[in-house]
This record gives structure tokens, sequence and C-alpha cells, in this order.
């Protein structure tokens, strides 16, 4: 049973999303701030090429973001930007010019157990999302989207091989953890990041202060054995198991005009990615997992998000944590 005071919280947070879904309705401007001080014709060229990257990958025209462009153009002459930015403009989001572009415009911080309260109450769904599985298909489908170099989809992995063992699903072993037969899990982790997304499938990261471990990853860590380190740190690395290696898969994917991948998902996490965006690109990026989630399926996403679709989901609570949940009938 919910408490009082959830409840009201859970009113509250209802309220707050139409809200922001009322303004996001307000008709389209991309540029929402003003430069102070002097403007030339380089401030142009920023604002046109930043609209373009907005169109390519949601990446939001802010002032932090134009500011980061002028200086890394600096000592571009205004004819060479002039001619960069009317190139780009003519090329698409795969163009390697664009992914240079797009990743040095990104952040790429994550690490294993991240948000942690939203990961426990995750957790504590998933003995009933196995009991769901073991009544239609036998198969848990979870997608992890800006997932950076993979953190977040071994996580995801870990906590749900943790559930399936202890729902009796699948047994741990010295050697790993074993499925029942007929079970399935998938955990695919994408990204629009080519240099995020080819440090993950390997799953070796390293430790440390602001590393891939933080004290929140700790319950995880029995799924990321002891490797020598490649760097000369003087620290432990740690990788990702075998088991978690086996489930998770890594594929690119740009939330602005990427094929979402079939069939439906148990779960879709996007989680602080789409804070970067345009209030127009994640509106359009939830249209994206609308297509993604299974009736009675979770949405979880960051801890500012507003949810696009109020009426498509169910908002579920836990303390310091929100996760949405398909209602069923909304396919
Ligand atoms: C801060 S990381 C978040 C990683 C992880 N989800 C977490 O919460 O720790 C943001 C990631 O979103 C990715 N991203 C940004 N725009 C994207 C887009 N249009 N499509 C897919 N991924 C995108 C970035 O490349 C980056 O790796």
């Amino acid at each position: 049973m919910a408490q009082p005071i959830e409840r009201t919280l859970a009113k509250l947070q209802s309220a707050m999303n139409a809200h922001r879904n009322d303004l996001a309705r307000e008709p389209e401007r991309r540029v929402l701030f003003e430069f102070s001080g002097h403007r030339d014709r380089r401030h142009e060229f920023v604002l046109r090429l930043l609209i373009a990257a907005e169109e390519r990958a949601g990446i939001d025209v802010s002032r932090s973001n134009a500011e980061k462009l002028l200086l890394t153009f600096q000592n571009k002459s205004s004819a060479d930007l002039d001619a960069y930015t009317t190139r780009l403009e003519s090329l698409p989001a795969v163009d390697p010019e664009w992914l240079r572009l797009i990743e040095s415009l990104t952040v790429h911080e994550t690490y294993v157990m991240r948000d942690p309260h939203q990961f426990a109450f995750f957790s504590a769904l998933l003995p009933e999302m196995i009991e769901q599985a073991s009544a239609r298909s036998y198969h848990l489908r979870f997608w992890s989207v800006g997932c950076a170099t993979g953190e977040e989809a071994y996580s995801i992995a870990a906590l749900a091989l943790d559930a399936m063992v202890a729902a009796g699903r699948a047994t741990a072993t010295d050697d790993g953890i074993t499925l029942s037969r007929p079970w399935q899990l998938e955990v695919i982790g994408s990204d629009i990041s080519r240099q995020a997304l080819a440090r993950a499938p390997e799953g070796v990261y390293e430790t440390g202060p602001l590393s891939s471990f933080r004290a929140e990853s700790v319950p995880l860590l029995h799924h990321f054995p002891s490797t020598p380190s490649r760097e000369e740190t003087g620290r432990m690395s740690r990788v990702a198991s075998e088991t978690l290696r086996r489930v998770v898969r890594f594929e690119r994917f740009n939330i602005m005009d990427g094929e979402v991948p079939a069939p439906l998902f148990d779960a879709v996490f996007c989680r602080n990615v789409l804070i970067y965006f345009s209030d127009r690109a994640r509106r359009h990026a939830q249209d994206r997992f609308d297509q993604a989630v299974r009736p009675g399926g979770l949405l979880l996403l960051g801890p500012t998000d507003p949810l696009a679709h109020v009426d498509a989901y169910e908002t579920l609570w836990a303390p310091g944590a929100i996760i949405y949940r398909r209602r069923i009938g909304d396919a």
C-alpha cells in the first residue's frame, strides 16, 4: 500500500509533469538565450551548428554549448568556420565529422549502480516481472539507451541475474550463473557515441575515485572480478564477468533517428541523457520509447526528466525513486 506522503508526492509529480508538458507545447523556439557582449559572425555560425546538432542528436541549443564551440573553434577564421558550418549542415548524423562534434558536446560520465535508489526500486520490482514472464515467454529484455561505456547495461544484467537466482530461475556456481531452461535474459546497451561503445563489450573498468566503481557500486562488485590494470595507476581494474558479457550486447543507436530494436522490452532505461536534450528532442525520444516498452513494462528516466505521455504510464514511487509503468491496453 502506498503511504499517504507518497500518494501526495505522486500527485505533485503528476501535476509537475502536466505543467512541463504544457510549457513544452508552446511554439518551438530553438535558441532560448542571448549572447552577452560583442556578437559577430562566429556566434551566428556556432548557433547554426548547434541547431543542426539539435536536429541530428537532440542536444540542447544552450549558452554553455555555444560557449564550448566558440572556444573549440577560436583558432578557425570566420571564413573557415563558415565553410565548415555549411559543409556540416549538408551531412547526416552518421558522418564522422558530426560524430566527432557530437562527442565533444556530450557527457559520457557513468558508473556501476548509478542512481542507486532507482536501481533498488527496479530490483524490488524484478520478482513480479519474472513471475509475469514465466506466464508469457520465459524471456526478459531490457534496454539501456545512452549507455555510454556500458556500466548501466551491466548493472541491469547483474540485478536481473541476482533476482533470477533468488527466484529459482537460475543457478549460481563458481563458473558463473546459468539460467534454467527455457529462460532467456537479454540486455541491449545503445549509444550514439562510437568512442564510448568501443570500450563497452570487453567491460574492463578502472577503480579509484570518480571511476566506474563508487560507494553505490558495492552491491554488484561480485559480478566484476578484479583484473590487473592496463594503466599504470597502481590500482586494480575490474571486469564484467563472463555471465554478464553473455547477457549484454551493445549496438549504436541515435535516439533521434535510429530504428527501435524489436521485440518490445520489459524495461527501457534512459537516464542522465535527456537532461542534455531540447524540449522538442525530449518529447521525440519518449515517442521512440513508447514504441519500445511493452504494456505493463517499465520506463526509467533520470530524476529531473519530465514524462511526456502522462496518460500512458502509471507512476510508481519508492523513497528517492520514480519508475513509470506502461498502462496495459495502451499499446
Ligand atoms: C551522461 S551519459 C549517461 C550514461 C548512463 N545512462 C548513466 O546514467 O550513467 C549520456 C550518454 O548519452 C549519449 N547520448 C547523447 N545523445 C544521444 C543520442 N541522440 N542518442 C543516443 N545516445 C545519446 C551520450 O553519448 C552519452 O554517452
